[in-house]
C-alpha cells in the first residue's frame, strides 16, 4: 500500500503573469520611477524584461527569488525615448505570446524597425490576428518565413486609428490594438464578443490614461496619447492561474486543506472558481478587496470527495482559457459527463492543448470524446486506487500548463508515469515543483 498523500498549508503564490507583463509594457509610456510590488519573475516575464530594457527602460529586480513576490523598480524616460537611436531592434519573445503580441502593438505606431522572433512553439502560433489589424491601420509588416507567423518585422509609425470588431475573444489582441491606438491618428475602437480579462484598461485607469468604455466593457476606445504618463506604484495580486493547479489537487486528495492569499479574481478570468463551485467544491472566499484596481481575495480550499460533473458554455471559455487543462482534470474524476463547448482557442496556445488534454487523460484511463472544438470528459467518479498508470509519458510538448497539470495528475493518482519536459513550468512558475513538494504531506 502506498502512503497517503495530501496537501496542507498556506501557499505564497507567484505574482500575476498578465499584470506583470502589462506593468512592464505600459511603463514604456511613463516618465519617472514606478515600483511594481509582488511581480512575477519567470521565463515569459524575462522575455518582456529583456524587450523593454532593450527599448530603453531601466529595471531593477529585487525580492525573494524566482517566482516569489519580486519587486520591479522601473524607470521610464517617456514614450519619445523608446527605441531612440536603436535600429533595427530585435526582440526574442521566447515562448511568450503575450510579449510578442502586446509589444508588437505598442511599437507599431513608434518610429523604428522592430523585428520579433520566438522559440519553436511561438513560431507556430498565429500572429496575423493582431498584425492584420495593424496593417489595416497603415502598419508595415513583413514576414521572414511563413505569412502570419514569427519571425516578422514591423516598420513602425504613421498609423491611423480604426474600428475593430474582433472575431477572437483575445485579451492579447485587444491589448495590442489599444496600445497601437495610443500612437495612431484619430480614434481606435476594439470590441470583443465575450468578456475577457481587462487588466489593460484597469492599469490604464491606474496610470490615469483616458479611454472610453461601452457595452459593459466589451468596446474600448482610445485616442492618441498626449504627453507621457506619470509613474504610479502598483501592487500585483497572486496569479489565479498558478493557484488553479493547487486548488484542483487539494479537491482531489483526501485530507487536504490549503490557504491561498491575495489571489487576483479579475472578472474576465475567474471561471475556474465558478466551475469548481458548480462541481460542489469546498472553496471559501474571504477578505474581498482591491490591489489598486484589481479585485483580490483569500481562498481556503478543502478536499471535497467526488465532484459533480458540469458543463462550460462557449461564451465563458475566454474567462477560463488558461485553466481549462486543470479543469478537465477535475472533470476526469467527477461523477458523470462534463462537456466543454467551443474551446477552439485551446488549439492556439503554447501547444494544441485540446488534443493533448484528450491524449493525456486517456493515459489516466479516462475517456474523452471530442467533436471539433467541443469535448466531453467522461468522469470516473473517484480516483480508484491502483488505476494509475505505472509507465507511460504525459505529453506536454513543452507547454508549461500541461506540465503542471501532469504533475498534479501524477500526484493525485499516485502515478509513476513520466511528465515530459518538466522544466517548461519555468515559463510561468519556476518554483512550481518546490511549492508542490512543500505542501505535500504524507501519512
Ligand atoms: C493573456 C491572454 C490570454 C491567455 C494568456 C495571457 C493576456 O491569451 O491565454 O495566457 O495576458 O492577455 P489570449 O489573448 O490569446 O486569449
Amino acid at each position: 500500500m502506498s502512503a497517503k498523500l495530501y496537501l496542507s498549508g498556506n501557499l505564497e503564490l507567484p505574482g500575476d503573469k498578465s499584470i506583470t507583463h502589462r506593468a512592464l509594457i505600459l511603463s514604456c509610456f511613463i516618465k519617472g520611477e514606478m515600483l511594481v510590488e509582488g511581480a512575477l519573475l519567470s521565463q515569459d516575464i524575462l522575455s518582456t524584461i529583456r524587450g523593454v530594457r532593450a527599448l530603453g527602460l531601466k529595471i531593477k529586480i529585487s525580492g525573494a527569488g524566482p517566482s516569489k513576490h519580486t519587486n520591479l523598480l522601473i524607470r521610464g524616460g517617456g514614450i519619445e525615448t523608446i527605441a531612440l537611436g536603436k535600429k533595427p531592434f530585435v526582440i526574442d519573445a521566447g515562448n511568450s505570446g503575450t510579449t510578442m503580441r502586446i509589444l508588437s502593438g505598442m511599437l507599431a505606431g513608434r518610429l523604428g524597425v522592430f523585428s520579433f522572433d520566438g522559440d519553436a512553439s511561438l513560431k507556430q502560433r498565429d500572429m496575423s490576428r493582431m498584425l492584420d489589424p495593424i496593417v489595416s491601420m497603415g502598419g508595415q509588416v513583413t514576414y521572414q518565413g511563413t505569412a502570419g507567423k514569427a519571425p516578422f518585422t514591423i516598420t513602425g509609425g504613421n498609423l491611423t486609428g480604426g474600428e475593430f470588431d474582433l472575431d477572437v475573444n483575445s485579451a492579447q489582441v485587444s491589448t495590442a490594438l489599444i496600445l497601437a491606438g495610443l500612437s495612431a491618428q484619430g480614434k481606435t475602437s476594439v470590441s470583443t464578443k465575450a468578456k475577457i480579462r481587462d487588466h489593460t484598461t484597469r492599469m490604464m485607469t491606474h496610470l490615469r490614461l483616458p479611454f472610453e468604455s461601452e457595452n459593459d466593457g466589451l468596446k474600448i476606445t482610445v485616442e492618441p496619447l498626449q504627453g507621457d504618463l506619470r509613474a504610479r506604484d502598483l501592487q500585483v495580486p497572486a496569479d489565479l492561474s498558478a493557484a488553479s493547479f493547487f486548488m484542483v489537487a487539494t479537491l482531489l486528495l483526501e485530507g487536504s486543506e490549503i490557504e491561498l492569499s491575495d489571489v487576483g479574481v479579475n472578472p474576465g478570468r475567474n471561471l475556474i472558481i465558478d466551475v469548481l463551485k458548480a462541481m460542489g467544491a469546498n472553496i471559501e472566499i474571504t477578505n474581498e478587496r482591491n490591489f489598486g484596481l484589481e479585485p483580490v481575495v483569500d481562498l481556503k480550499v478543502s478536499y471535497t470527495g467526488s465532484l459533480n460533473a458540469t458543463n462550460i458554455e462557449a461564451e465563458h471559455i475566454p474567462r477560463g482559457i488558461d485553466e481549462l487543462p486543470i479543469i478537465a482534470l477535475a472533470m476526469a474524476f467527477a461523477k458523470g459527463d462534463s462537456t466543454v463547448h467551443g474551446a477552439a482557442e485551446l488549439v492556439e496556445k503554447e501547444s494544441d492543448r485540446l488534443s493533448l488534454i484528450v491524449q493525456n487523460l486517456k493515459l489516466l484511463g479516462v475517456e474523452v470524446t471530442r467533436n471539433g472544438s467541443t469535448f466531453t470528459v467522461h468522469g470516473t467518479g473517484a480516483i480508484k486506487s491502483g488505476a494509475a498508470p505505472k509507465t507511460g509519458v504525459w505529453t506536454t510538448a513543452g507547454d508549461h500548463r500541461l506540465a503542471m497539470m501532469g504533475q498534479v495528475a501524477k500526484l493525485v493518482t499516485h502515478g509513476e508515469f513520466e511528465v515530459e519536459q518538466p522544466e517548461c513550468v519555468d515559463a510561468s512558475y519556476p518554483g512550481f515543483m518546490i511549492d508542490l513538494r512543500e505542501l505535500t504531506c504524507e501519512d
